[in-house]
């Protein structure tokens, strides 16, 4: 499939998920745009993996696409996504809402419309998006975040019956826990590191990333529509109930 597709655009290539994608993707022979906000990370990446750097705003659409102007993007990884705060949702900062909506899925959805075009032209192209087992169940403290990532789950289905015909796939990648920066904000200091991986058997992103070239190496006519990964020690489920207490 790699002698394919040629050029691949990664969101949120400065850590996490996809820098582990852009590695791999590295690896295959892939020219690889790596879209982030960090400057020394894509400086890094620039340098020791020759990927071309998009220093931008995942929310910028029209900047990310005149750094793209003229290249024939094959595969377009939307990871970049933030958990910017994990409170219950009558005690979260309104502009939250905001921010996850407006990164986890709005973001996405203009960079794919700026990019579907061309790639319904050629008839060639494969979309990533990276969902969370948050978009799928209900989970306490994420009542923004989970909903931004349902719409995201919803689009990708929306999208392959718009592009049923043209030969391009669309794959959502629905992790549970990873072993990552994402709880960076929302969880001070150590904190996150203490309370959801120490002792615990988290994924890593490089496992992710594996999926995903695993899912772009399948034939064409294969789509791997929509892929849940979970830690083997993790579940969801049950009934919570708790007892009134006047
Ligand atoms: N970790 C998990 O347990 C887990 C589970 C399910 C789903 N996910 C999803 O996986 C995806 C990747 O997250 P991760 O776990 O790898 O966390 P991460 O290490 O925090 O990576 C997030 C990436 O998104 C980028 N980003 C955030 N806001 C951005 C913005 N406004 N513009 C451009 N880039 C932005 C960050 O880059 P800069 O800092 O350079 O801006 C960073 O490279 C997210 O969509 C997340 O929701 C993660």
């Amino acid at each position: 499939m790699f002698d394919t597709y040629r050029n691949a655009v990664v969101t949120g290539a400065t850590s996490g998920i996809g820098r582990s994608t852009v590695l791999a993707l590295r690896q295959r022979g892939l020219t690889v745009y790596a879209v982030g906000r960090n400057e020394e990370q894509l400086g890094e990446l620039a340098a020791t993996e020759g990927v071309i750097a998009i220093r931008a705003d995942v929310r910028d659409t029209d900047r990310i696409s005149a750094a793209l102007d003229g290249v024939e993007v094959d595969i377009l990884v939307n990871n970049a996504g933030i958990l910017s705060t994990r409170a219950l949702f009558h005690e979260i900062d309104p502009a939250e809402i905001d921010a996850m909506i407006d990164i986890n899925l709005k973001a996405p959805m203009h960079l794919t419309r700026t990019l579907l075009p061309g790639m319904v032209a050629r008839r060639r192209g494969h979309l990533l998006f990276i969902g969370s087992s948050g978009g799928q169940a209900p989970y306490p403290n994420m009542a923004a975040y989970g909903p931004s990532k349902a719409g995201l789950s919803l689009f990708c289905d929306n999208l392959r019956c718009d592009l049923l015909g043209t030969s391009i796939r669309v794959t959502e990648i629905v992790p549970g826990r990873v072993q990552t920066d994402l709880y960076r904000n929302a969880l001070a200091g150590k904190a996150a590191q203490t309370l959801l991986y120490d002792g615990y058997r988290p994924i890593q992103p490089d496992n992710i990333a594996s999926i995903i070239v695993n899912a772009v190496e399948l034939p064409v006519f294969v789509d791997v529509s929509r892929i849940e990964v979970f830690p083997t020690d993790q579940a969801t489920g049950g009934g919570t109930m708790v007892k009134f207490e006047d």
